[in-house]
């Protein structure tokens, strides 16, 4: 198995948590050439896997009026809808001539309708979700799986300073089983937890003037910039 996030400790710590062995690999997802490198190698060591899952992603409060947060912007975009064709692409060639493997990308129930405060984060899944299900159709003549999750909250350090109710919120060990199960079952898009379904289903049913009524009462994720800096 190999593991890709950018804080070496964190990675060491989890591979020494893991029974299974593994690789890890200390990268930035937005860094094409580094990532491709790194899984040539790992390839070339243990061969091609049956599974990549494409998890890596960043959220913070922007707002569309103000310029300064257009680098933010950027990054949050790079990370999470570009760092994920970084993380299939090496693998496509050997995946299309194996004919089999499945590709897993998590995206956001965020990413259905656009929020109020986080539009970086909201274009980037929104994005993912169009990216992966392209992808999808694309892969089916070689018998390649895209499954598309789309969890609502989870009890993650990305949802730790969030200041508002979160409906729904799973706890990370349960909300895993669930995604261990979706990818078992070769779900090709499916939202977690299934409250959060049925409100991600009518959030997409919802016209437009409906939808910006319930949102500008909504929650708004703290606008602030990315921290880049690891220990
Ligand atoms: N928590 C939620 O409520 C929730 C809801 C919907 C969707 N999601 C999605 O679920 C995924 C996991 O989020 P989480 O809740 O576990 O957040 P998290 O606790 O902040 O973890 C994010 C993970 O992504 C890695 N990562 C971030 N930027 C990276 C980069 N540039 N390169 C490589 N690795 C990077 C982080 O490791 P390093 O920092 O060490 O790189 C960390 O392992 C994300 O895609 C997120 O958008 C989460």
């Amino acid at each position: 198995m190999g593991l890709v996030g950018r804080r070496k400790p964190l990675l060491e710590k989890l591979q020494r948590s893991l029974k299974t062995p593994s690789f890890i690999y200390a990268i930035d997802v937005s860094e094409e050439h580094l990532l491709h490198q790194a899984i040539q190698r790992h390839i070339k060591t243990v061969g091609i896997p049956d599974i990549v899952i494409a998890n890596a992603g960043v959220s913070t409060g922007t707002l569309n009026s103000e310029k300064e947060d257009l680098v933010t912007f950027k990054r949050v975009i790079d990370i999470n809808l570009y760092g994920v064709m970084h993380t299939f692409l090496p693998f496509m060639k050997a995946f299309k001539k194996r004919q089999h493997g499945q590709f897993v990308g998590i995206a956001s129930v965020a990413g259905i309708r656009g929020l109020p405060g986080s539009g970086a984060y909201s274009a980037s899944k929104a994005a993912l979700i169009n990216y992966l299900e392209s992808m999808r159709i694309e892969m089916l003549p070689f018998n390649i799986q895209v499954t598309t999750i789309a969890p609502g909250y989870i009890k993650t350090p990305m949802t730790n300073d969030n200041t508002y109710t979160m409906p729904f919120i799973l706890e990370v060990d349960e909300a895993v089983k669930r995604f261990m199960k979706a990818i078992d079952r070769k779900k090709k898009f499916v939202i977690i937890p299934w409250q959060m379904n049925i409100l991600g289903t009518l959030m997409r049913l919802l016209p437009a003037s409906i939808w910006d009524f319930l949102a500008k009462r909504g929650p708004r994720k703290l606008r602030a910039m990315i921290n880049e800096t690891f220990s």
